[in-house]
């Protein structure tokens, strides 16, 4: 990992609500150019940690570098597509002037948007398969065509960083190629991505995996990280194991993690 540059590194980040430590001291790395999967069960700090990233969390210690600076002075260079059970989809807007808020991060919120804009607007809807409800509102979409028009808006702002929260969750299999294609197709342009998911599988295929409980239990390569001893721990399940000796986690019960797991001190030495 020293020879790949981070896009993001943190040291000691410990994350609270209220008094309530969420994410427990830990140091992360994030190779700059390369998707990152991170994985946990439910309430293992995966949003949080994004929050974090993306400035909308302040640190309660520790030290948090996002792209050389703060998160907070990233956030013009961060993209961040949020869960979907977290977004609001009554707004009364259209895919197109979703996708098209994204480049205000540019313009200015009275800016002007220009023909470059509309270009790169217009790919991100071809890229999510999305062009053809480009006049819909977002209140006449299926769950899984406004996950991929939020991901479409990601996109758009050409971010050096791209934080999506589960964005392959609830989806159908089409949707699930089309979005993994293009967390991809931003890797080979040269961008960071981080996605959170619950499939271990998705996450094999990432280059850089961060697996979580209440903090961060193990991290690096998908091979060393994703190993039936570390989802045990995790998890705090046993884990059974294919015929190869490969872990199966089978994570469709989505266990929370345990309350033990949550209880840490604010000095981050709790244990698990
Ligand atoms: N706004 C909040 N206020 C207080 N506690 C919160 C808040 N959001 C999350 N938490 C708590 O922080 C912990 C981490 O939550 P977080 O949402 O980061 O988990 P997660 O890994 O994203 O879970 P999921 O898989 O369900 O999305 C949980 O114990 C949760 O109850
Ligand atoms: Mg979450």
């Amino acid at each position: 990992m020293q020879s790949v540059p981070l896009a993001v590194r943190g040291s000691a980040v410990t994350l609270i609500y209220g008094d309530r430590v969420a994410f427990r001291s830990s140091d992360i790395s994030i190779p700059a150019g390369r998707v990152t999967a991170v994985i946990g069960p439910n309430g293992s700090g995966k949003s949080t940690l994004l929050n974090a990233i993306a400035g909308l969390a302040p640190l309660a210690d520790g030290l948090l570098e996002v792209l050389g600076t703060d998160p907070l002075s990233a956030r013009t260079r961060t993209s961040y597509v949020l869960q979907a059970t977290k977004v609001n989809d009554r707004l009364p807007v259209t895919v197109r002037e979703v996708v098209t808020m994204s480049r205000y991060v540019d313009r200015g919120a009275f800016g002007i948007i220009r023909r470059p804009d509309r270009e790169i607007v217009d790919e991100a809807l071809k890229r999510l398969d999305v062009a053809k409800l480009a006049k819909r509102h977002l209140g006449e979409l299926s769950g899984g065509e406004r996950q991929r028009v939020f991901v479409a808006q990601g996109l758009a702002q050409l971010a050096d960083l791209l934080l999506l929260d589960e964005p392959l969750n609830a989806l159908d299999l089409v949707s699930r190629d089309l979005i993994i294609e293009a967390i991809f197709e931003e890797r080979r342009r040269g961008r960071t991505v981080v996605a959170t998911t619950h499939d271990l599988s998705e996450a094999a295929k990432a280059d850089h995996v961060l697996l979580l409980s209440g903090g961060v239990v193990a991290e690096g390569a998908p091979g060393e990280v994703l190993t039936s001893e570390n989802l045990a721990r995790a998890y705090g399940i046993e884990i059974v194991e294919d015929e190869s000796g490969a872990p199966l986690l089978d994570d469709s019960a989505h266990n929370p993690v345990d309350e033990r797991h949550q209880h840490f001190d604010r000095t981050g030495r709790g244990e698990h």
